[in-house]
């Protein structure tokens, strides 16, 4: 009887010139790690399921339209990609203003807004605010009881690492995307408390969330003794 090795059979695929042995099955983010070639992510965390959301890891295909988002995107046989050219720099730059629009921290809890996976890329794209535009908070800062972890909506990119980290790391189910549009916003339970929603205070949520808008408690100035309580530590993005 013959062996599935459907998952496991080589492909080759061009990536910024360079040719690259791949899985079948993998993303194209997936395989350009495994090369060491770097595409900037938000809402990709390898621990949980791929959303396809932010669209900051945007790459060109060959003989394809627009642009496609290397996380979600399967490897074709022979697909030549390119992760790097100036159409994708503006896309990029473009994905990150537009998530500064709706992002203010007001530095409450110790954390500096420049160690953020968040900001790490909008330094490096040089994500700048229009002149004149200075994005107010949306939402009262620390809005939530929890003895344990700072809520912070103002810092929300609405990635949803939280949610599922909650759910498919620690098969929590405290987080969703409650309302729409504009009004979209991270809530526990039917917007309620964490605790009301059943909150652990495992800490996953802060742990994968990319903006800090989550902060352990005891990291902050404010929070009384360290080393009483830390979070779950993810492995790398
Ligand atoms: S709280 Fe953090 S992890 Fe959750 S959606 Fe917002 S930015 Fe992403
Ligand atoms: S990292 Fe691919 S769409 Fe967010």
């Amino acid at each position: 009887m013959g062996t599935d090795n459907s998952n496991t059979t080589a492909a080759r695929i061009i990536i910024n010139d360079r040719s690259v042995e791949t899985r079948k099955g993998q993303t194209i983010l997936e395989a350009a790690r495994n090369a060491g070639i770097l595409i900037p992510t938000l809402c990709y965390h390898k621990d949980l399921s791929p959303s396809g959301s932010c669209r900051l890891c945007m790459v060109e295909i060959e003989g394809r339209r627009g642009q496609s988002a290397a996380c979600t995107t399967e490897i074709d046989e022979a697909m030549i990609v390119r992760t790097e050219t100036p159409d994708l720099f503006e896309t990029r730059r473009t994905v990150l203003e537009l998530l500064l629009r709706n992002y203010v921290d007001a530095g409450y809890a110790g954390t500096s807004r420049d160690e953020t996976e968040f900001m790490r890329w909008v330094r490096h794209y040089d994500a700048r605010l229009p002149e004149g535009v200075s994005p107010a908070a949306r939402y009262e800062v620390a809005g939530d009881p929890n003895p344990f972890v700072w809520v912070d909506l103002n810092k929300c990119i609405l990635c949803t690492r939280c949610v599922r980290a909650c759910a498919e790391v620690q098969g929590r189910f405290v987080w969703g995307v409650g309302y729409r549009g504009d009004d979209a916003k991270i809530v526990a339970g039917l917007d309620s408390t964490m605790l009301d929603a059943r909150c652990e205070s495992c800490g996953a949520c802060a742990a994968y969330c990319p903006t800090a808008h989550w902060t352990t408690k005891w990291r902050s100035p404010a929070a009384g003794p360290t080393g009483w309580w830390s979070p779950r530590a993810p492995t790398a993005v």
